[in-house]
């Protein structure tokens, strides 16, 4: 397996195909995303004092959330934003939250609002997420939000699939009139990033558990996008010669982080392909930055 050795663009990647394989690289394109964004807020703060404020809120000790939150935390600060973010004890009740996020609608210096899921099994998560304001809401998952990306207005977008068109844009993939096939139907990852697909002119199906032959819809993709939650679920005869391969996986096994896609293997017929770690995951946080920037401008 020589894949580490090669460069982040244009990788060929040694193989009996003379077709190139070109590896995907999250941390670039994030990087490139951030630099963007950061070098924004510091022209913001030169002409006006102001900077984009955001509040991530968690509730508990969930170990992975508390990774995640922290990753927040330390791009805010290292980006020039202002962090306005609260760690809730895990006896947190519904109304307690209700009210904190009362006061976080309400305060003109945060733009950005996230409320890390999963939230505990006693707090309506359907109800939290609808009591953010939509314009604060950053992970876009509020149903005025869904409702807009929904009908082609899309405002705030949520992260993931807004990142991998990012990754698909910064590497020249045509998205307009392929076949994209988005496996997983979640409201975080698969249902926004079909909505985004559809919204660039691809063909989009939505594969799931309960889904005919999946094997065979997943081979007539010419763009695959593996969200389902289950490590290595993607093997080579799944995925057509040629195709571009996103994994959004992120799976534990025997202490190493692992994707949907059995990585090595796929990487042989992929035309392109995201690595786990360092594809799609550096990109959430980057458009998490880019959104909280977006709900500053639209709110002055
Ligand atoms: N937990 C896992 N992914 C996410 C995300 O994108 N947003 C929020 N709020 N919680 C998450």
């Amino acid at each position: 397996m020589k894949l580490l050795e090669c460069s982040s663009e244009l990788s060929p990647y040694s193989r009996k195909d003379p077709a190139p394989m070109t590896l995907i690289d999250g941390k670039v394109v994030s990087q490139l995303v951030k630099d963007r964004v950061a070098g924004e807020v510091a022209t913001l703060k030169a002409e006006t004092g102001k900077v984009p404020g955001l509040a991530v809120v968690q509730i508990g000790e969930d170990p992975a959330s508390t990774v995640y939150v922290r990753n927040k935390n330390k791009t805010c600060e290292k980006m020039g934003f202002n962090n306005f973010s609260l760690h809730l004890d895990e006896t947190t009740g519904q109304d307690e939250l209700l009210a904190h996020i009362k006061d976080l609608n309400t305060r003109p210096e945060v733009n950005g609002i996230l409320v890390q899921l999963p939230l505990p099994s006693t707090i309506d998560s359907q109800l939290i997420l609808e009591s953010l304001d939509p314009a604060k809401d950053v992970d876009g998952f509020h149903p005025v939000n869904v409702g807009y990306l929904a009908t082609g207005g899309a405002k705030l977008v949520p992260c993931t699939p807004a990142g991998i068109i990012e990754m698909l844009d910064h590497y020249k993939i045509d998205i307009e009139g392929k076949h994209a096939v988005v496996l997983g139907r979640s409201n975080i990852v698969g249902k926004p990033m079909a909505h985004l697909l559809l919204g660039r002119n691809a063909t989009v199906s939505i594969c799931h558990s309960r889904t005919r032959d999946l094997p065979a819809m997943a081979r007539s993709a010419d763009i695959l996008v593996a969200a389902i939650g289950r490590p290595r679920f993607v093997t080579a005869d799944m995925v057509k010669d040629g195709a571009v391969v996103i994994d959004v996986g992120i799976n534990r096994v025997d202490g190493k982080l692992v994707g949907d896609v059995d990585f090595d293997a796929v990487a042989e017929k992929a035309s392109h392909i995201t690595p786990v770690p360092g594809g799609v995951g550096p990109m959430t946080i980057a458009m998490l930055m880019s959104n909280t920037l977006e709900a500053f401008k639209r709110s002055q």
